[in-house]
């Protein structure tokens, strides 16, 4: 029995392109990923800049229309919806961006910021938004007189905090976390990931969480996706993908990362030229041009993921056990 089905599958994302028109030419920026995302866990989504993580993200919300493809949360349809629809499913999908200060208004009080979502969407009276906002700077383990400030005020870390603490406002399903401490200094990154994942556990939570880097996602994925050049290369639990990375563009990120311990030695795969533009990706697979393993054939073929391990994808024609193996998207039933 396909791994898939032993979960929920709380979100379906299924053949997502998103192209965006531009002077020379389209930029195919997602184009042709398919996953799903299962109640609670946290996917971690990793690639180089430009691979398309961010675009993927604003999808899932419908923050940029996707150009093609279907997404269903909790069996609706997102990608068809209404507007009415889609300011219900507004309430229950929040995003976190990569820069605070960027995305909180220095011109509003805290309270304020933390409060927006509900006077949007016209929930409680004065009184209990205040009360809410409180409770939830309390949650992100900020003092409940910070209402009163302004963003300048405060630290990276504690104006991601803030931004956690807006997010959660709504009381959301689902989180799409994009880059929400590669901004922050080192010494802070740890306590906003624990504080996240608190709230996970508190609330029930389901994040994407998207990373340049796998070292950011390793302890806090319960499954990682690869991104490379607007294409999911590898998708996988989370220990198994570090424990056996199949893709050989996820075997250079992983050697990237220092190991700790000096015995277990793991040779540095150095990736040869830079990513390929979007608006002319390579033919075939698109990761040719700097994979150590390709061959003529690679030219030709451009490899779909498919389910080597169970619930362990990769698309790479040298994988062993490829040629045999079952293309993702038939293993899961289309969506109705
Ligand atoms: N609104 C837009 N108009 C045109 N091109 C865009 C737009 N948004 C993103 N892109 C392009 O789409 C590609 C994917 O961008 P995206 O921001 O999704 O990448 P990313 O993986 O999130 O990168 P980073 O790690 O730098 O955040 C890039 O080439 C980017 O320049
Ligand atoms: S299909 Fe070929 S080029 Fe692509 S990752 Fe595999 S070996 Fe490398
Ligand atoms: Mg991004």
């Amino acid at each position: 029995m396909p791994s898939e089905k032993i979960h929920e599958e709380f979100i379906r994302v299924r053949g997502l392109v998103k192209y965006f028109p531009t002077d020379q030419g389209l930029l195919r920026a997602v184009d042709g990923v398919s996953f799903d995302i299962f109640r609670g866990e946290t996917l971690g989504l990793v690639g180089e800049s430009g691979c398309g993580k961010s675009t993927a993200g604003r999808c899932l919300l419908r923050l940029i229309e996707p150009t093609k493809g279907v997404i269903e949360f909790e069996d609706r349809n997102v990608t068809t919806m209404g507007k009415g629809e889609l300011r219900q499913l507004r309430r229950e999908m929040q995003i976190i961006f990569q820069d605070p200060n960027a995305s909180l208004n220095p011109r509003m009080k805290i309270g304020d910021i933390i409060a927006e979502p509900l006077v949007i969407h016209d929930i409680g009276t004065k009184q209990e938004r205040r009360e809410r906002v409180a409770w939830l700077l309390g949650k992100v383990g900020l003092d409940a007189d910070y209402s009163k400030r302004y963003s300048h005020e405060f630290s990276g870390g504690q104006l991601q905090r803030i931004g956690v603490a807006r997010a959660l406002a709504l009381n959301p399903k689902l989180i799409v976390a994009d880059e929400p401490v590669s901004a922050l200094d080192v010494s802070v990154q740890a306590q906003v990931v624990n504080l996240l994942q608190d709230l996970q556990e508190e609330f029930g939570l389901t994040y994407l969480f998207i990373s340049h880097g796998l070292a950011v996602v390793e302890h806090i994925s319960t499954r990682v996706a690869v991104m490379y050049l607007g294409r999911i290369v590898e998708i996988a639990p989370a220990f198994d993908l570090y424990a056996r990375p199949l893709h050989p563009y996820t075997q250079a990120l992983l050697s990237a990362i220092p190991v700790p311990d000096p015995n277990a030695k793991r040779e540095r795969i150095i990736l040869k030229g830079d990513v390929p533009t979007a608006r002319n990706p390579p033919s075939g697979c698109r990761f040719r041009t700097r994979c150590p393993l390709a061959i003529d054939e690679c030219a030709r073929i451009d490899p779909e993921l498919r389910e080597i391990f169970p619930g362990h994808s990769a698309a790479c024609i040298r994988v062993e056990g490829y040629s045999t193996a079952r293309p993702i998207e038939s293993l899961v039933t289309p969506a109705v």
